[in-house]
C-alpha cells in the first residue's frame, strides 16, 4: 500500500489549482440517471470516488464516458440493483436510489451501513420516499423500493438537515407527478449545484440556497452540459496548509463565499484571505491564535474540515475547542496528533485543544479521509519526517495532493507499496 513521507517545515509559497468539488459531483453524476440523453458534466476531479460512483451507474446500464476533465451520462437503465460489493465501498451510493425510483418506479440498494465517522443510517431518505409513495422494504440488508403507480409529491420536513437525504429527495421529486416540498433542507452549496444543474435539465425547483425547496414534477428531464463547482473543503484544506506553514498561496479557483464559517475561524485564527483574480489569497503572516469551532450544518463549520482545523489549532498559540455535532465518531485523528506532539483532549462532543511550540515528525494513519488529510498538514509543520500510511483515504478525496503541495515547495512524496 502506498504511503506518504512530508519532511516538515517548509513554508508553502506558490499557486495551486481547485479541482470540481467531489461532494458536489457524486450526485450530479447520480442525476444523470434521470434522463436518456446525455449529462455532460464538467470539472470532474480524478478521484477513486468518482470512478466507484462511474462503475455503479454502468453497472445499472447507463452509458458513463469519460473524455479528460468531462463525464457524459446517460441512457436507459436496465438493471436497478446496487450491489453491497460496490456500495460498501462508497456511502454515497445510496444516491442512485432517488433516481431509479422516480426514472423507473423500482431500485434495490444495499443498506451502505456504519463507517468509520458513524453509524451514519439513510432513514431520512427512506421516510422521504415512502411520503412519496414508494412502498419500502428492508430485506437481507437490502433496500427493495418500489412506487408501481409512479412518485407523486409530498411535503417532506426534514428532522435534521441531511445532505444525502436532501439530494435524494430533490431528485426523486423532479419527475414525481405534483408538488413536492422539503423543509429543513439542507443548504451546502453542493446542493445549490446539483439543483443548478436539474434546472438546466429542466426540473422545475424554487428556494435554490434556502432551507425549503419547492418542486414541481416533469414527466422527463432532458441532458445538459454543467460545470462542477469548485470544493471548498480542497480549498479549505489548502487554507489550512498555508496557514500551518507560515506561508501564502494562491488557491486557483478557490470561493471565499463557499467557506462559510471556515473563513471566520481562520481569520479569527490570524490568517489573511483576500479574493484575487478568480483566486483566493491565503496568507499567514504572524503568530497563529486559538479560535474555536463547532461544526453545524452549512454556513455552519463544516464537519468535513474539523480535523484539518484541529491541526492547525495544534500550534496555535493558547486554546482552542472544537466541538463535533455531526457524527459521534469523527475525533479519530486526535491520538494521531497526540503522537505527533500535540496537546489534545477529548470530552464527549468536544475536544479541547492547548497549543503546543511545535509538532514532530511520526509514522502516522487514519481511518478516514479527512483524518487522514489532517495528519498531512501536521507533518508540513512538524519537525523531521512522517510517513502517513493508508493512503488510499487521501485518494478518495484529493487529486495530486503530493504534487500540489510540492508545487508550492513542500518536500513530499508518495512511496509506492
Ligand atoms: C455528506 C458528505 C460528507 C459530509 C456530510 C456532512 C457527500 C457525498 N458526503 O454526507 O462528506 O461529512 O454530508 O456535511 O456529500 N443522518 C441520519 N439519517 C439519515 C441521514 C443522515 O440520521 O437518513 C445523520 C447522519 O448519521 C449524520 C448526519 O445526519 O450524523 C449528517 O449526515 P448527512 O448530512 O446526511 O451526510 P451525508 O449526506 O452522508
Amino acid at each position: 500500500m502506498d504511503r506518504i513521507r512530508i519532511r516538515g517545515g517548509q513554508p508553502l509559497h506558490g499557486a495551486l489549482h481547485i479541482g470540481g468539488a467531489k461532494n458536489a459531483a457524486l450526485p450530479l453524476m447520480a442525476a444523470g440517471m434521470l434522463t436518456d440523453d446525455r449529462l455532460l458534466l464538467g470539472n470532474v476531479p480524478r478521484l477513486a470516488d468518482i470512478a466507484t460512483m462511474s462503475a455503479l451507474i454502468a453497472q445499472h446500464g447507463v452509458a458513463v464516458v469519460p473524455d479528460g476533465r468531462t463525464l457524459s451520462i446517460g441512457g436507459p437503465i436496465d438493471n436497478t440493483e446496487a450491489p453491497y460489493e460496490i456500495v460498501r465501498k462508497m456511502r454515497a451510493s445510496i444516491l442512485v436510489l432517488g433516481p431509479l425510483l422516480a426514472r423507473v418506479r423500482e431500485a434495490r440498494v444495499s443498506l451502505p451501513g456504519g463507517c468509520a465517522i458513524g453509524t451514519r443510517p439513510v432513514d431520512l431518505h427512506l421516510k422521504g420516499l415512502e411520503q412519496m409513495g414508494a412502498v419500502i422494504r428492508l430485506e437481507g440488508g437490502y433496500v427493495n423500493a418500489a412506487a408501481p403507480g409512479g412518485l407523486r409529491g409530498a411535503v417532506i420536513v426534514l428532522p435534521f438537515a441531511s445532505v444525502g437525504a436532501t439530494e435524494n429527495l430533490l431528485m426523486a421529486a423532479t419527475l414525481a407527478d405534483g408538488r413536492t416540498e422539503i423543509a429543513n433542507a439542507a443548504r451546502e452549496p453542493e446542493i445549490g449545484d446539483l439543483a443548478t444543474c436539474l434546472l438546466t435539465m429542466g426540473a422545475r425547483i424554487e428556494g435554490v440556497g434556502s432551507d425549503k425547496l419547492v418542486v414541481d414534477g416533469v414527466p422527463r428531464l432532458h441532458g445538459a452540459a454543467h460545470p462542477i463547482v469548485a470544493d471548498r473543503i480542497e480549498t479549505g484544506t489548502y487554507a489550512c496548509a498555508a496557514a500551518i506553514t507560515g506561508g501564502e498561496v494562491r488557491l486557483v479557483g478557490g470561493q471565499l463565499a463557499h467557506l462559510g464559517a471556515v473563513a471566520a475561524a481562520l481569520r479569527s485564527a490570524g490568517v489573511e484571505m483576500t479574493e484575487q483574480d478568480g483566486a483566493l489569497v491565503v496568507r499567514r503572516a504572524h503568530g497563529l491564535h486559538g479560535a474555536d469551532a463547532m461544526t453545524e450544518p452549512y454556513p455552519g463549520f463544516p464537519t468535513d474540515m474539523q480535523a484539518q482545523f484541529m491541526a492547525l489549532m495544534s500550534v496555535a498559540e493558547g486554546a482552542a475547542m472544537v466541538t463535533e455535532t455531526i457524527f459521534e465518531n469523527r475525533f479519530m485523528h486526535v491520538p494521531e496528533l497526540n503522537r505527533m506532539g500535540a496537546n489534545i483532549n477529548v470530552h464527549g462532543a468536544s475536544a479541547i485543544v492547548r497549543g503546543v511550540r511545535g509538532l514532530s515528525g511520526a509514522p502516522v494513519m487514519a481511518t478516514d479521509l479527512r483524518a487522514s488529510v489532517s495528519l498531512v498538514l501536521a507533518g508540513l509543520a512538524a519537525r523531521g519526517d512522517t510517513i502517513v500510511n493508508r493512503v488510499y483515504h487521501l485518494d478518495r478525496g484529493y487529486e495530486a495532493l503530493e504534487q500540489k503541495l510540492a508545487g508550492c515547495g513542500a518536500d513530499i512524496e508518495r512511496i509506492p507499496g
